[in-house]
């Protein structure tokens, strides 16, 4: 300490770093995706990367601490020991396979499902508080799993969901009209996946709606068929997958708007994945996307929209089939 010594004058101590951790669980393509894009928006400077595989972690670990220079003072640690995730504000869990060319979601849901109850008890136990969400799929019937393995309240888990769909949908619509995707409003509701819902009633650009111009948007009968362009929000994993393997950029950005909505206590809406019992005739804990309030409480506030019959059937349908999937599910 010598060097130090000569060089510093000490003047008061030092206070710890942050009170925003976040752990990320799953150092794969999606989880790293997750945590560069936290680290380098600056929603946390204080990440902690879980997985079971040592040196993996250990090498994301070194490589992103490589990086500080180019961040604001984080903190970046990484380890398979749980405790390392101690009193961590918000908990995303990313582990788990992903789906190999020709597979859908649903047919991770045994193997992902072994895996949330090897780690869920022990994420909850280090952090008691904290807002856990789901990423790994099929996102929504392991949101449900996660909840029910977790015993926390519903408003502090939630499956990051049709949040990257949404984006999907309107970074088409954005190309289709010449205009950012900031400024087409759409939403994508339901399943992560296969049989989400774009809800065509409600597209605007600067609250004008496209079905007061074009009233057959998002129809069969619509001559410029802008349905194409949810049928490519459906096929876009496929596609990706198919061109390079796995899907991350797009899902990391996407879920740190999540956290940064939580940790920045902002109360945004987002599509995320949540119980819908009670909602759309749902009788039972079925979790899908619903447009919803993001804070430090996590869920806030579900928006009560006001969907036509053709929508509400739709949503129905994708309830009726997850809730098939989770009857099955042995845990
Ligand atoms: P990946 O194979 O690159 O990474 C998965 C990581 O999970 C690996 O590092 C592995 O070691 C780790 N892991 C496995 N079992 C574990 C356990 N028991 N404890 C701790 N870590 C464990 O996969 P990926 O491409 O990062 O995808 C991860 C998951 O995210 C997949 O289920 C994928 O389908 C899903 N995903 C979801 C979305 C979404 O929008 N919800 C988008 C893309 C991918
Ligand atoms: C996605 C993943 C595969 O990118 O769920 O949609």
């Amino acid at each position: 300490e010598a060097t130090k010594d000569a060089l510093l004058t000490k003047i008061a101590d030092k206070i710890p770093v942050s009170s925003d951790r976040v752990t990320v669980v799953g150092s794969g393509q999606v989880g790293m995706a997750v945590a560069f894009s936290l680290l380098t928006q600056n929603i946390s400077n204080d990440i902690v990367l879980i997985d079971m595989v040592e040196d993996k972690i250990k090498g994301e670990m070194l490589d992103l601490q490589h990086g500080s220079l180019f961040l604001r003072n984080a903190n970046i640690t990484a380890s398979t020991d749980y405790a390392a995730s101690a009193g961590s504000k918000i908990v995303v869990v990313t582990a788990g396979a992903r789906q190999n060319e020709g597979e859908s979601r649903l047919d991770l849901v045994q193997r992902n499902t072994d895996i949330m109850k090897s780690i869920i008890p022990q994420l909850v136990q280090n952090s008691p508080n904290c807002i856990l969400i789901i990423v790994s799929n099929p996102c929504d019937v392991l949101t449900y799993v996660a909840w029910k393995l977790s015993g926390l309240p519903k408003n502090r888990v939630f499956g990051s969901g049709t949040n990257l769909d949404t984006s999907r949908f309107r970074f088409l619509l954005s190309q289709k009209l010449g205009v950012s995707p900031n400024s087409v409003h759409g939403w994508v509701v339901g399943e992560h996946g296969d049989t989400s819902v774009p809800i065509w009633s409600g597209v605007n650009v600067a609250g004008v709606r496209l079905r007061e111009i074009n009233p057959n948007v998002g129809t069969d009968s619509d001559p410029e068929n802008y349905k194409q362009l949810h049928k490519d929000v459906i096929n876009s994993a496929y596609e990706v997958i198919r061109l390079k393997g796995y899907t991350n950029w797009a899902v990391g950005l996407s879920v740190s708007s999540l956290c940064q909505s939580v940790l920045k206590n902002t109360n945004n809406v987002h599509a995320v994945s949540t119980s819908l019992k009670g909602f759309y005739g749902i009788e039972s804990d079925v979790f899908l996307s619903i447009p919803a309030s993001l804070g430090r409480q996590g869920i806030g506030e579900i928006v009560n929209m006001p969907l036509h019959d053709e929508e509400k059937a739709q949503i129905k349908k994708s309830a009726d089939a997850m809730e098939k999937v989770q009857k099955d599910i042995a845990f």
